[in-house]
């Protein structure tokens, strides 16, 4: 009888002490953890914050459109529809001929490359006018597709243009157009 109470009482106390050890060791290296936590946490999670609060702004706004996608994708891009979507879309407030011509909108003829809100004997909005950039692709595409959003403020009415394909054809006719007027 008391071998065995012996024997019980053996084996509860060696499982305690098991389990001080285990726990003893776990927390050991919990603890080995939680420094290389802070370490690291300190040495390359701060310099990656200040990255973030630039890059990823940007790119959480904007898709990853460059000039140089932009210009790929416009050489497939299709002339003529854009010639009709800017026909039918724009031309009620644009003039697109030689000579320059202003409607409620300034004329569109020489756009591409042309500076922004800087087209002589056409009042523009502040916005556009104190931009100090030039319509190139990009930002005839940013312009175009949000236009109260790219230029905060502008007097321009017109919502965007939500169809990625149809924008494509859209500047490529502006370009064209340009580049055809200013030879
Ligand atoms: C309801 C009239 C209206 C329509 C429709 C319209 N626009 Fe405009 N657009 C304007 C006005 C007004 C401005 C001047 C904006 C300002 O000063 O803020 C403007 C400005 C612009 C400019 C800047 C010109 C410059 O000299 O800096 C571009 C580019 C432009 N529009 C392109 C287009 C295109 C492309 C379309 C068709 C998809 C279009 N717009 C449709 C009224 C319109």
């Amino acid at each position: 009888m008391s071998s065995e109470l012996n024997q019980l009482l053996c084996a509860i106390l060696s499982a305690f002490l098991v389990y001080l050890l285990a726990s003893f060791f776990s927390e050991l290296i919990y603890k080995a953890d939680e420094k290389k936590k802070i370490k690291l946490s300190y040495f390359i999670e701060k310099p990656e914050q200040d990255d973030l609060s630039n890059k990823s702004k940007e790119t959480a706004e904007t898709p990853e459109i460059t000039e140089v996608v932009l210009n790929q994708l416009l050489e497939k891009a299709d002339l003529k529809s854009g010639e009709g979507f800017v026909n039918k879309n724009c031309a009620s407030c644009h003039d697109f001929n030689m000579p320059i011509k202003n409607k409620i909108g300034p004329s569109l003829a020489t756009i591409f490359n042309r500076k922004i809100g800087q087209l002589e004997n056409y009042k523009y909005s502040k916005t556009l006018f104190n931009m100090n950039k030039e319509w190139n692709i990009l930002n005839l595409y940013y312009f175009l597709e949000k236009p109260k959003e790219w230029a905060k403020g502008t007097k321009m009415s017109y919502r965007g243009i939500t169809d990625s394909s149809k924008l494509l054809n859209t500047i490529k006719f502006l370009k064209e157009n340009s580049l055809k007027n200013e030879d």
